[in-house]
């Protein structure tokens, strides 16, 4: 299972080249097997059944800490806190709770879309002006975040979210800290806040208790905040370029919109918003076959998962109608996203009313893309729409 080739090609994936089009390095990756040793103690998971497998066994666990903000949330830990954590968060995320925000997400996505059809000229930024605010509305509402505070959100998340990425240059690292230090100071000023005054909201019932340790509470709430918008703007960005480059399937999509359950499923499968994940292996077990020692680490590819031959034929291919369609694009086992049925909830709401309300959408110039290897999507999105 090692090969010298899968170094040159993981250094390729890092690589400007591979952020900006992972798909045919995946490709060469898969080829060399579905778990790949890049160097003594790295594999890489590279098909469906590998990736799952590692995902969902236990004897791996997620990375230790390095004084991040993230450190202390669920995420970046293992039972038993992983799971004291993420019991008291899952009571917000219940499919029944969830469902009952549609009218509420409806009701976002019809204005942002009202004020953005608005714009003079018929241009916008379909990223700034739709894909990241619908989101963000929605978890700052399930949170009780001011919805006020939005606006300067979006930088800082994206800076913070810079800790989910492997590697970072000195100058993202600077601006990951500061972003962080930002976001702390804002947390814990709203928990202090909450604290004097409760409101019927997520944030006053966890301040409240003292089921969390303070810097667990706030990194489980950085978490949130940035889960519940970087990825879900980058399902609709990606989503919406995914139609643009498909305009049969565009066209098929504004005939019918009650397709776009399919259709969503099929954007998280073609361009998931998390191309990766990793683990560490906490102690001795074997994938695919092969033993794997404490301490080695594995790449989960998500994004070459998703595109794996043997579990979706004609995997390259954008193709709504397949049937039996499970990307695994949240994951898999006890990290599974907790977010996944919201996610979902936004984007076949947000589709149809986006193609609705914006008849002809186009690109109105060179949408750019950022470069990161775990988040996948675009930055801005300049788009056009016919009179409506
Ligand atoms: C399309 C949108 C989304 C995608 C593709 C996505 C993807 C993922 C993935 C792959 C994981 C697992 C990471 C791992 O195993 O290391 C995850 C975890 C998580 N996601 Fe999402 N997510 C999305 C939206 C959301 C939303 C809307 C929320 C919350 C409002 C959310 C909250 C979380 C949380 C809290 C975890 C950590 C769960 C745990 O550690 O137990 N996500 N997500």
């Amino acid at each position: 299972m090692s090969h010298g080739e899968a170094a040159a090609l993981y250094a390729h994936l890092a690589s400007p080249a591979g952020r900006d089009d992972p798909y045919p390095v995946y490709a060469k990756l898969r080829q060399l097997g579905p778990l790949v040793g890049v160097e003594p103690g790295f594999l890489i998971a590279t098909s469906f059944e590998t990736v799952d497998e590692v995902l969902r066994d236990s004897a791996f666990g997620v990375g230790g800490g390095s004084g991040r903000l993230l450190d202390a949330s669920m995420l970046n830990n293992n039972a038993p806190d992983h799971t004291r954590m993420r019991r008291l968060f899952a009571g917000a995320f219940t499919p029944r709770r969830v469902n009952g925000l549609a009218d509420a997400i409806t009701a976002q996505a019809r204005e942002l879309l009202r004020e953005m059809s608005a714009a003079p000229g018929r241009q916008a930024d379909l990223m700034a002006d739709f894909a990241y605010r619908l989101p963000v509305g929605v978890i700052c509402e399930l949170l009780g975040v001011p919805i006020a505070d939005r606006g300067w959100f979006r930088p800082v998340a994206a800076d913070v979210a810079l800790e989910l990425e492997g590697e970072m240059t000195p100058e993202e690292e600077a601006s990951r800290q500061s972003a962080a230090e930002l976001l702390t100071a804002y947390f814990l000023s709203l928990v202090r806040d909450r604290r004097r005054s409760p409101g019927d909201d997520l944030i006053s019932e966890l301040a409240a208790s003292d089921a969390l340790a303070e810097d667990e509470l706030i990194g489980n709430l950085a978490l949130l905040l940035i889960a519940g918008f970087e990825t879900t703007t980058n399902l609709i960005g990606n989503g919406v370029m995914t139609l643009l480059d498909h305009p049969a399937h565009l066209a098929r999509l504004v005939a019918d919109p009650a397709l776009a359950e399919r259709y969503v499923e099929e954007f998280l499968r073609f361009d998931p918003p998390v191309q990766l994940t990793s683990r560490v292996a906490l102690e001795p077990t074997v994938v695919h076959g092969h033993d794997v020692d404490p301490g080695w680490f594995v790449m989960a590819l998500i994004g070459s998962a998703n595109r794996d031959e043997t579990r979706f034929a004609d995997a390259d291919a954008f193709r709504p109608d397949r049937t039996g369609n499970t990307p695994i694009s949240f994951g898999a086992g006890a990290h599974f996203c907790l977010g996944a049925v919201l996610a979902r909830l936004e984007a076949r709401i947000a589709f149809p009313l986006l193609l609705g309300c914006l008849p002809g959408l186009a690109l109105a110039g060179e949408p750019v893309r950022r470069s990161r290897m775990v988040l996948r999507g675009y930055e801005t999105m300049p788009v056009t729409w016919d009179r409506s």
